[in-house]
């Protein structure tokens, strides 16, 4: 079966042109940085469409699913756009998301709201925007969302989210689906919630279940296990409650090649092991077919997307390391520091040279730990050449920071040879723009000066 774009480390379109420069979506990426800066966040509009109609054909044979992306990874209003073009939904996680989603005209109800702590304001936003479906995550919430339902004089569609006690082999930060999990109801909570919701929440309507295991996961068995224990609860509950339920959503997790080290599944062979438990646990557990949700984030984006940086001063330890620093690091790119993620990078400028040092990419904040990528081989780096970082379309400019008071940075998206900004570079003055000096510090400062 072919390589799909969660196995590629570059954008479908990369390709080093005539002047030796990495090239994407048909632009010049030594081009894109004269005009717009950096560092700069460059996605490629076909590899993402290309990802979502992948996620679409592989689910086919079973074709009561549906995918929704998961905004976490990436949410713009360009998304947006895109991916409901490409007829996928979209997971949000707060009301920012909503938000976001409102703005760019997305059909509301194929909007899925997530989240462990959603307040009181967003799930006002949720029923108000018409979304979709609620996936509930605790008893607490429970109260709230009938209370709130009530209110407005609607019943809300829910999904429970349940911990199913699924270890996966990630890294300890992005795994969720075991048993002590800040996520979800275990398993044997799930009695009392359905009680509450027949008998006292009669303003929510149980349409089925929720999990999601993990991120960056490589593994397909768990996955194949994931989904007969929720056809086992979907059979539990249509025996002790006599409810049907009709959506069983198992999350994301793909994961994807960040360096050549990493081997995921296709997304055709981990929805061909999906759906054949699927169909084999509907036959053993004699359930309806339910509409099967899944909710890939990173592996819908990250290839799509890399950043380029300018290199700026090096240093050379005396028998040591030599490190190269770029105009950025941790605050758009957390995930090295956080969980000590590995990227592969390339010189965008000098693409198809052979590498010939080994250097450590070093990130311009004031943390020792931000480190880019340590001990990598690439050609010469010079002050001035462009550092491209590969396969950060996925929760990079998603989870960037303003630390050091640095702007976050732009995103373009390329087409065809055309680039169009999808998020403009921030200023000095949207930095400051909250910030707010209160009045009696200013007057005793007019007073001190007098
Ligand atoms: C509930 C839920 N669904 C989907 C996702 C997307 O996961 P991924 O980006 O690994 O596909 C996440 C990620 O944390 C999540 O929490």
């Amino acid at each position: 079966m072919s390589e799909t774009v969660n196995q590629s480390i570059l954008p479908y379109t990369a390709k080093i042109n005539e002047d030796n420069h990495l090239e994407i979506g048909g632009c010049d990426t030594v081009e894109l940085v004269e005009r717009y800066g950096t560092p700069l966040i460059v996605y490629d509009e076909d590899s993402i469409r290309k990802c979502c109609s992948q996620y679409k054909n592989a689910f086919s044979s079973y074709d009561k699913t549906k995918v929704l992306f998961a905004g976490k990874a990436f949410m713009t209003k360009t998304i947006c756009h895109i991916v409901q073009e490409e007829g996928l939904g979209i997971d949000v996680v707060s009301g920012g998301e909503i938000y976001t989603a409102l703005k760019s005209s997305f059909k509301m109800e194929n909007l899925y709201f997530n989240g462990n702590n959603k307040t009181l304001d967003e799930l006002e936003l949720a029923l108000d925007s018409g979304i979709g479906r609620i996936t509930v995550d605790n008893f607490m919430e429970l109260a709230i969302l009938d209370n709130i339902a009530k209110y407005h004089g609607k019943t809300v569609k829910i999904l429970l989210r349940i911990t199913p006690g699924i270890e996966c082999h990630t890294h300890e930060y992005i795994q969720t689906g075991h048993l002590d999990s800040k996520f979800g109801f275990d398993l044997t909570q799930l009695d009392e919630a359905i009680e509450l919701i027949k008998d006292e929440y009669t303003n929510l309507e149980l349409v089925g279940l929720h999990a999601h295991i993990g991120s960056q996961i490589f593994e397909t068995q768990v996955y194949h296990d994931l989904v007969g224990i929720m056809a086992e609860q979907f059979a539990y509950i249509k025996d002790k409650f006599d409810i049907e339920l009709e959506e069983m959503n198992i999350g994301g997790g793909l994961g994807i090649r960040y360096t050549e080290g990493d081997d995921p599944p296709s997304i055709y062979q981990i929805s061909e092991v999906i759906v054949n438990s699927l169909k084999e646990n509907i036959k053993k557990y004699s359930i309806n077919e339910p509409i099967l949700i899944v909710e890939p984030g990173r592996s819908l984006v990250s290839a799509s997307g890399v950043t380029l940086y300018t290199s700026g001063s090096y240093k050379q330890v005396p028998e040591g390391r030599k490190y190269v620093a770029v105009d950025g690091g941790m605050a758009d790119n957390p995930r090295p520091s956080m969980y000590q993620a590995d990227y592969k990078a390339m010189v965008a400028n000098k693409a198809g040279n052979d590498p010939e040092e080994v250097v450590t990419i070093a990130g311009r904040f004031c943390e020792s730990g931000d480190i880019l990528i340590k001990d990598v081989k690439l050609p010469t780096v010079d002050p001035g050449d462009i550092v491209c970082l590969l396969s950060t379309g996925a929760y990079n400019y998603s989870m960037a920071s303003n630390y050091n008071r640095v702007p976050r940075p732009a995103c373009v998206l390329v087409h065809k040879g055309q680039s169009d900004v999808i998020i403009e570079r921030e200023t000095y003055e949207n930095i400051i723009s909250l910030d707010r000096i209160p009045k009696r510090l200013t007057s005793k400062t007019l007073e001190g000066s007098m």
